[in-house]
């Protein structure tokens, strides 16, 4: 079998031009969507995912603002400045960029986004409200790949195994899936004979970020194969699944880049969107 690739550049130009259609009927009532990002310190790799974050958001008709705080930046410092964007009405969405330098918890910071602009659904409040069916905002990596899915068809009844167990990817995407009535497993670094089970699965979604994890040997003919890997290699981003021989055998797949990431960025996007009209109800 010969994979049908998800291009994900593609699905979320579409997703993209519905939301740009949104955001402008929300600025003719008088009220311009607002993303915040706030990052600390230089990682490259952080920056320039920050960067794309602005410029999607401004490219549908949203306003986007930068906090670039020094990577010694302190613990109050950046509370504060949390507090500030919490209290300012323009803004509707917040999104601290992790991982945060070690003197700072990002626990703390994170419990301080108010719920209900935390875009990205990391402060504690909005994790139970996933968990408990209320309304909340969905981490927007789980939330992307869920978009890629539905190019799929139904997850009704498919045996899913989900690769690695973060609070940003894994257990969101469990749960998420789940409610799609597919039957999950999650699994991690201690999961026993783990790529040897991997043939038993109709869908895998892998976000572990090592790559060369799988190859097409290790899956299901017919698989779908969701790839949330994303390191770079050699100046060049790759994924945890060896793209030539997965292609070969699965029925759909996502290539890195343009697969998983572009959703990722339209979820924040969406999020940022649903936060503005809340607000303004
Ligand atoms: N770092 C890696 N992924 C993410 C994400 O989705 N949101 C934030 N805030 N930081 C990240």
């Amino acid at each position: 079998m010969t994979a049908e690739i998800l291009n994900g550049r593609e699905i979320a130009k579409d997703y993209r031009a519905d939301l740009e259609r949104q955001v402008s009927e929300l600025k003719e009532k008088g009220v311009t969507p607002n993303l915040t990002v706030v990052i600390v310190g230089n990682d490259g790799a952080s920056l320039s995912y920050v960067k794309s974050k602005n410029k999607a958001a401004e490219n549908i008709g949203m306003e986007s603002g930068i906090v670039h705080l020094e990577e010694d930046a302190t613990e109050e410092e950046v509370l504060k400045t949390v507090e500030s964007l919490n209290q300012d009405k323009n803004v509707h969405g917040i999104l601290v960029q992790v991982p945060l330098p070690k003197q700072v918890d990002e626990n703390k910071v994170l419990d301080a986004i108010t719920p209900e602009k935390d875009v990205d659904g990391f402060n504690p409040v909005n994790i139970g409200k996933l968990y408990t069916g209320q309304e909340t905002f969905v981490p927007c990596t789980p939330l992307g790949i869920m978009e890629l899915l539905k190019h799929t068809g139904s997850l009704e009844g498919k045996d899913v195994a989900v690769i690695g167990r973060s609070h940003i990817v894994g257990q969101p995407v469990a749960k998420l899936l789940t409610d799609q009535n597919a039957t999950v497993t999650l699994m991690h670094s201690r999961t026993k004979d783990m790529v040897s089970k991997i043939k038993d699965f109709d869908v895998v979604v892998s976000a572990v970020g090592k790559p060369g994890l799988l190859t097409g040997a290790d899956i299901k003919e017919g698989a779908i194969v969701i790839d949330v890997g994303n390191t770079v290699v050699d100046g060049k981003l790759v994924g945890d699944v060896d793209y030539e021989s997965a292609s070969e055998k699965a029925s759909y797949i996502t290539p890195v880049p343009g697969g998983v990431g572009p959703l990722t960025i339209t979820m924040v996007l969406n999020n940022t969107l649903l936060a503005a009209k809340r607000q303004n109800n």
